[in-house]
């Protein structure tokens, strides 16, 4: 049986669907668990790549590691409970299923009644379909900003809204890691979705390549360039299958200095590539290393994988950076509730940072 836990893990997994020519990326929630078959595979990442052990000490660790996000003017997780979480999206109040939330609601049913879209079933490829707008029709976006960076929300059919907000936590740690830099500074982020972590690393200076299996999400992550009036910074946007994206890379030499993955339980690429975690992340973190720069900064996995814990993702990405120095650093990303003061958690992370 599922535990809350493992359900908000399946929650995660979102698709933008209907991405023009390119084929759903990730399951529904709730759908039986596709199992890659030779027949139902075409091109299957369950990789084939042979991962040899990797020499010298384990980096340092750090766990668990706790990353926050309060409630600021952007977003705010209002209260939660009953199943459901009530949130401050800019101007939206939204309410959307939430698995975790098996507390009693904090605010009153006058606030929870006052809202303007409730994401009413489970999920839904036509559009629109599942979200009801209490006080009047809604357009599909909204304008939205953190730290100065202006971009959309999006009512979108899988319940989520063209942003993760804890995902935040590790858009300013990687900025000051830029900042900090004082050198050019190239920036990998794979399945990157609406862009927001690429359009956080281009301001703070970096050289940014972004990769997503949908040609939707990549539409939406450009439109977010442009309203976030960065596009003259550098940042390629590139409709592809994370782990042949990668896979190349390390055949044609190139190199990041900060690599950012954070890849859905399942998911198809373009062409129909299969991504399913437990199987491939060991051969895309090895792949991540191996794409590093001579003098790498970071490289930061988040995980809303179901079945899972950090210690799994801990112990994965300590292996895999043997031998080069600095800390891994594990946990979990929290939104703290506005009502109440309680956690909620979205997700776990690990990361290995130089220093
Ligand atoms: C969980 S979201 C990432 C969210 C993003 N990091 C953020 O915080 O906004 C997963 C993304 O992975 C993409 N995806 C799924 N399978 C993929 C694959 N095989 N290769 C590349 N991207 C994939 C989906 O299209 C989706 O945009």
């Amino acid at each position: 049986m599922k535990s809350p836990r493992d359900k908000r893990r399946d929650n995660r997994a979102q698709p933008p669907r209907k991405g023009g020519s390119a084929p759903t990326p990730v399951r529904p929630r709730d759908e039986p668990r596709p199992v890659a078959t030779a027949e139902s595979a075409p091109e299957s990442n369950a990789a084939a790549r042979k991962i040899v052990r990797r020499e010298g000490a384990l980096p340092a660790e750090r766990l668990p590691v706790i990353l926050e996000v309060a409630p600021n003017d952007d977003y705010a997780l209002l209260d939660s409970g009953n199943g459901e979480k009530l949130e401050q999206y800019g101007p939206y109040r939204i309410v959307r299923p939430e698995g975790q939330a098996i507390w009693q609601r904090a605010l009153p049913a006058k606030e929870w009644n006052n809202v303007d879209a409730v994401f009413t079933g489970d999920t839904d490829e036509e559009g629109m379909g599942r979200w009801r707008f209490p006080k009047a029709p809604l357009g599909e976006t909204w304008p939205m900003r953190h730290d100065g960076i202006d971009y959309l929300g999006r009512f979108t059919s899988f319940r989520h809204v063209g942003v993760f907000p804890e995902q935040a936590s590790h858009w300013d740690h990687m900025a000051g890691l830029i900042r900090d830099a004082r050198r050019p500074v190239k920036v990998l982020n794979l399945f990157g979705y609406t862009g927001l972590a690429s359009l956080v690393a281009a301001r703070a200076g970096a050289e940014v390549t972004h990769v997503d299996a949908s040609k939707k999400a990549i539409g939406w992550a450009r439109e977010n360039q442009e309203i976030a009036r960065l596009t003259d910074k550098p940042i390629r946007w590139i409709c592809e299958d994370a782990m042949k994206f990668a896979e190349r890379e390390e055949r044609r030499g190139n190199a990041y200095d900060i690599i950012l993955f954070d890849p859905p339980a399942y998911g198809r690429g373009p062409k129909g590539e299969v991504w399913q975690l437990f199987e491939d992340l060991p051969a895309l973190t090895d792949i991540c290393r191996s794409i590093l720069t001579p003098k790498p900064l970071a490289v930061v996995l988040t995980a809303y994988s179901i079945r899972s814990s950090f210690f799994a993702i801990h112990a994965l990405m300590r292996d895999t950076f043997a031998g080069m120095g600095g800390v891994v650093e594990s946990g979990e990303l929290i939104i703290r509730e506005k009502s109440a003061g309680r956690a909620l958690s979205t997700s776990l992370f690990s990361r290995w940072l130089a220093k």
